[in-house]
C-alpha cells in the first residue's frame, strides 16, 4: 500500500491508473477506522480494480464548539488496517495540501437537503462537507465513491452535489454496521466511557420501537417521533438533540408517512454526539 500525502503524488497515481483503464473506488474518512470504514472499503475492493481512501480531518466541516481538536487519531493503527483491507492508496494531506494559501471557495448544497436535521445544528457542517469531498473527487476521480448511511445526510447531500454537478462518480450507499447491541460504529464512539457506551444502545433501541410502530400501522409522523423521543428520555445520560422524520430521499417534512421515510436522530451522551436513523418503507 502506498501511502501519500501531496495531491501531486496522488494525480500522478492516477494518471497511471487511468491511462492502464482500471477503474477507481474511493473511500473518503476522517480516520479511526471501525468496521464501518472497513466495510467501505471491502466495498471498493469488490467493485474496482484499485482502491483510494483518505484520511483528513476537515476543519471547514467543524464548528467553532465541536470537536475537532480532540477528534481521535491514529494514524499507525488505521495503516495497517487499510493494509490488511486491501487499499491500494492512503492519502493522507496535510492542512496546506487541501487548503492553500488564499483558498476562498465553497460548494454548497441547497437548503432543501441542508436546512434541517444535522444541517441545522451544526451550521456550515455541509459545506465544509462538499467542499473538501469535490475536491477530494477532482484530486482522485474516482469511478464510485463509497458512503455509509449512519450519516444519511451526508449522503443525500453527497449525491445531490454529484448530480447537479454532473459528476462523473457513482455514489454506492453503504449499510450501517452496528456493534452487538445496535450501536452504529462511529469514530466519536471512542469518546464513551463504560456507563456512556451502554446507554448508547439506546439510540437504535428507540429507532427500532418507532419502526415497529410503523410496521404496526402507525403512520403519523408526530407520533412515530414520540415513540423514539419517550424511549430516548427513558435514558438519563442520553441528551436528546433532535428527533425527525422526512420524506425520503428528498427529505420533505411530513404529517403522514406514506411513501418511503427516514427517521434519524441525533443525542449527545457525555462528550459525544451520535447520530443514526432507520429508513422506513424502502425494501432492503
Ligand atoms: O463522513 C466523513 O468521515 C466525512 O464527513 C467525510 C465524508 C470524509 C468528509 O470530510
Amino acid at each position: 500500500m502506498l501511502i501519500l500525502k501531496t495531491v501531486a503524488e496522488v494525480k500522478n497515481f492516477i494518471k497511471n491508473v487511468k491511462e492502464a483503464d482500471k477503474t477507481i473506488g474511493f473511500v473518503p474518512t476522517m480516520g479511526y477506522f471501525h468496521k464501518g470504514h472497513l466495510a467501505l472499503m471491502k466495498c471498493s475492493k469488490e467493485q474496482c480494480d484499485v482502491t483510494v481512501v483518505s484520511i483528513y480531518v476537515n476543519p471547514m466541516q467543524f464548528g467553532a464548539n465541536e470537536d475537532f481538536k480532540s477528534y481521535p487519531k491514529d494514524l499507525e493503527r488505521d495503516a495497517e488496517l487499510a493494509e490488511q483491507a486491501g487499499v491500494d492508496v492512503l492519502f493522507v494531506p496535510e492542512d496546506k495540501e487541501i487548503y492553500p494559501e488564499g483558498f476562498n471557495t465553497k460548494v454548497e448544497v441547497g437548503e432543501d437537503l441542508t436546512k434541517k436535521l444535522c444541517g441545522i445544528r451544526r451550521p456550515g457542517h455541509f459545506t465544509g462537507v462538499t467542499t473538501v469531498v469535490l475536491k477530494l473527487f477532482n484530486i482522485v476521480k474516482p469511478d464510485y465513491a463509497y458512503f455509509g448511511e449512519k450519516d444519511i445526510q451526508q449522503l443525500l447531500v453527497i449525491k445531490r452535489m454529484v448530480r447537479d454537478l454532473n459528476l462523473d462518480v457513482e455514489i454506492v450507499p453503504v449499510k450501517t454496521m452496528r456493534e452487538a447491541d445496535g450501536l452504529a460504529m462511529s469514530s466519536r464512539n471512542a469518546y464513551l466511557n463504560p456507563d456512556e457506551r451502554k446507554a448508547a444502545a439506546v439510540l437504535y433501541r428507540s429507532l427500532l420501537k418507532a419502526k415497529k410502530a410503523w410496521e404496526e400501522g402507525e403512520r403519523s409522523a408526530e407520533k412515530l417521533c414520540d415513540i423514539a423521543r419517550d424511549e430516548l428520555l427513558c435514558e438519563p445520560l442520553a441528551k436528546v438533540e433532535y428527533v425527525e422524520i422526512y420524506s425520503y430521499p428528498d427529505l420533505k417534512p411530513l404529517d403522514e408517512v406514506k411513501g418511503a421515510a427516514v427517521l434519524a436522530l441525533a443525542v449527545r451522551i457525555g462528550k459525544a454526539r451520535l447520530i443514526d436513523n432507520v429508513i422506513l418503507g424502502v425494501e432492503k
